[in-house]
């Protein structure tokens, strides 16, 4: 599918639920009570159908988000059922890596080629204060997915002034000893306001100064790394291999765009940087044609518009946890 920039379509990432075991300030607000009921959620069949619906639109590579995909009882089942489609190239999965170490065996199993493990920090106690959790538990699983024998194990890091900038260089270290691509990310509007100000914000040209401080980045051209958003270097001396996520400094970000979002309670989004969303749910709920449904995908494609809007004082109305990832 193109849509009306020329750009295609062809990746769905589908938030299974919108809970989380872990608390992460650019993520959720303090004390966030917005939790939808469990009976709002997709089941595993809805979204199987959403799926088949994408593979015969031309959606070709699909990711599992949360909140935390983990947390959901029925995830293997999903990511089965998702492979099974032949039509399906490449199923990914994002975590935080908290219940990896037991399932990232299983996980694999299910054909997944790759995941992608928040790791924020090192330190734990940095690691705690950003997410609420355990860094042991991920390293763990972090180890558990190096076993499994993924394709790609990739660690996202997003940067907040004052919270984990001393990490960066440790990350860098650790990304290297473990053969792991690491990016750093942009901290995108999606929480609270007291975490988002000016002041904690971090742009990834300055996490690149301060690496090239350090070392010598050398631009990767390939796009063996992923069609994602991230500009990849390799580091000279230390071998890692560093990408960059500038959602709100790379003004160019949203060009190559290829992804839509489907939400934990159905809707699609074609942003995330934008309010739109089309709900699914209540059509798959009755009874709706597939016909029907192809209609609502191409309306979300149509509505797909250039770029976020992030960068022109932009509210989130639902958080990342209930967007998903
Ligand atoms: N800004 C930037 N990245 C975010 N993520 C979650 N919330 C935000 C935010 N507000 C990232 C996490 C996770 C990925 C799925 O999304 O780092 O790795
Ligand atoms: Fe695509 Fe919107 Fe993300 Fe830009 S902000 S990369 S258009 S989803």
């Amino acid at each position: 599918m193109n849509d009306q920039f020329g750009r295609t379509v062809d990746y769905l990432r589908i938030s299974v639920t919108d809970r989380c075991n872990e608390r992460c300030l650019y993520c959720m607000p303090e004390g966030y009570k917005g939790w939808e009921a469990q009976r709002d959620h997709l089941s595993a069949e809805e979204i199987l159908r959403v799926v088949r619906m994408a593979t015969e639109l031309g959606f070709r590579k699909f990711r599992l988000t949360g909140g935390e995909p983990l947390v959901r009882s029925d995830i293997l089942e999903i990511a089965r059922g998702i492979k099974n489609f032949p039509e399906v190239k490449c199923l990914l999965l994002s975590t935080n890596g908290i219940r990896l170490a037991n399932l990232a065996q299983p996980l694999r199993e299910t054909g997944i080629r790759a995941v992608n493990v928040s790791l924020d920090a090192l330190d734990p106690k940095i690691y705690k204060q950003i997410t609420g959790g355990d860094v042991n538990s991920v390293l763990r699983g972090i180890h558990a997915a190096i076993e499994a024998g993924f394709e790609t194990v990739k660690l996202n890091c997003v940067l907040m002034r004052g919270i984990n900038e001393q990490e960066i260089w440790p990350m860098v270290l650790f990304a290297a000893e473990h053969g792991l691509p690491l990016r750093f990310i942009e901290l995108m509007p999606l929480t609270r306001t007291d975490v988002l100000t000016k002041k904690n914000f971090f742009p990834v040209g300055e996490a690149m100064q301060l690496l090239s401080q350090r070392d010598e980045l050398i631009p990767v051209l390939e796009k063996k790394l992923g069609h994602g958003p991230a500009k990849y270097f390799q580091l000279k001396h230390t071998g890692a291999t560093v990408g960059f996520i500038g959602a709100m400094t790379n003004l160019h970000f949203c060009e190559t765009c290829n992804k839509m979002r489907l939400t934990a309670d159905g809707k699609i989004r074609p942003c995330l940087g934008q309010h739109g969303e089309i709900d699914l749910r209540e059509a798959l709920r009755n009874n709706a044609s597939d016909e029907r449904l192809r209609e609502l995908f191409l309306e979300a494609l149509r509505q797909k518009p250039m770029e976020h809007q992030f960068r022109d004082n932009y509210q989130p109305s639902r958080p990342m946890t209930a967007i998903g990832g």
